[in-house]
């Protein structure tokens, strides 16, 4: 018999390990609750073009430890068209649903609370690899990625003193350098670049004078992690790629680390070399930490749903997981917190 209650859940923005741990917590508590879940594919796109799928107990079954979401994401939103917003409410009530679960990052949560404010019941669920998003400690895929990267670092320092080099690597991040503080703090990295200290002339040749003091110490390589917006004088180092959901080139972060090395090669003499970690470090098995957040989120925010508690965002604060108003979350980003850089901080050098 065809249950009563509709949800619908939704993944938008980028990717990140974890997300379809949420789906499937999410998922079968509502079941238990005696909903019927409906999986819109593709983000926001996704649902004005009406693609979803009913999502069952065999569907989100076997997916806790697998990246990716398989709901698929873009990073389209509806306020790029004209009469967006209003084809959302069209999709919503053609699918019947009650409330929509919005699995995103600062972007799309946003966007969540743009239309909660217009009337769509939504509850929302923190996701991303940058950790950017307000009044949450984590956001779902952070701790996968800076694992990834605490590992890429330690790889990188087999090639560093085996060459008695600085190695460099460039992490993702946007505006934020979380994913590079926690890597580098892990690896005990001698200098962790991001862009809450943005460089300049000075700091560069504060860096070079320490890398050539550590060499005359008698440590003769160098490990470094530098977040991609981390920027040189004022100036954000990026590339330009195509946007299928803006349809046109847009930037993106990117390059920083290259731009660096040059720097850091010409004025130190020493041999400097530079990885970025890129898309890697946002793909593949969550780690067990992102699972069980990922999960509790999920329980979350099918009980938010249960309780009309809408506008709502799931949040973990000092290891409790609770919620906080989406309005809050929106439009904003939350930078690293420097009491930690600082502790990273007595190990460079
Ligand atoms: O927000 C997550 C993130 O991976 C950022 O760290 C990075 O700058 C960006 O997405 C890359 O975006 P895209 O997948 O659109 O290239």
């Amino acid at each position: 018999m065809a249950k009563s209650k509709r949800v619908g859940i939704m993944t938008g923005g980028g990717d990140c390990p974890g997300l379809n741990a949420a789906i499937r917590a999410m998922a079968k508590t509502a079941f238990k609750m005696d909903y019927e879940v409906i999986g819109i594919l593709n983000g926001w796109k996704g649902f004005i073009d009406d693609e979803n799928k009913m999502l069952d107990s065999c569907n989100t079954s076997g997916i806790i430890d697998r990246g990716g979401t398989i709901l698929c994401t873009s990073r389209f939103s509806p306020f790029q068209i004209e009469g967006g917003p209003q084809l959302i409410f069209d999709a919503f009530q053609k699918l019947g649903l009650e409330a929509l679960v919005v699995l995103g990052g600062e972007g799309t949560l946003s966007v969540a609370n743009r239309l909660y404010k217009m009337g769509l019941p939504v509850v929302g669920i923190p996701k991303t690899i940058d950790n950017d998003v307000k009044e949450t400690d984590y956001a779902i895929g952070f701790q996968t990625a800076v694992q990834i990267a605490t590992e890429a670092l330690d790889r990188l320092r087999s090639t560093a003193e085996s060459h008695h080099r600085v190695m460099l690597l460039e992490v993702m991040g946007r505006n934020t350098g979380w994913i590079a503080t926690y890597a580098g703090m892990a690896n005990g990295a001698d200098a962790i670049l991001i862009p809450e200290i943005p460089l300049n002339t000075e700091r560069i040749e504060e860096l070079c004078r320490m890398l050539k003091l550590r060499n005359q110490r008698g440590a003769t390589s160098s490990i470094i992690v530098v977040a991609e917006g981390t920027q040189i004088e004022g100036k954000t180092v990026g590339r330009r790629s195509f946007d299928i959901s803006k349809n046109e080139m847009t930037f993106g972060f990117g390059g920083i680390g290259n731009v660096l090395g040059e720097i850091i090669g010409e004025k130190t003499g020493m041999e400097t070399r530079v990885s970025s970690l890129d898309y890697m470090q946002r793909g593949g098995t969550p780690v067990a930490y992102d699972r069980s957040l990922a999960t509790a989120f999920g329980v979350k925010a099918a009980e938010l749903v249960r309780d009309k508690r809408y506008g709502e965002m799931t949040a973990l604060k000092r290891n409790t997981i609770t919620s906080v108003a989406l309005e809050k979350v929106a439009d904003g980003i939350k930078t690293v917190n420097l009491n930690v850089y600082r502790i990273a901080e007595i190990f460079f050098g």
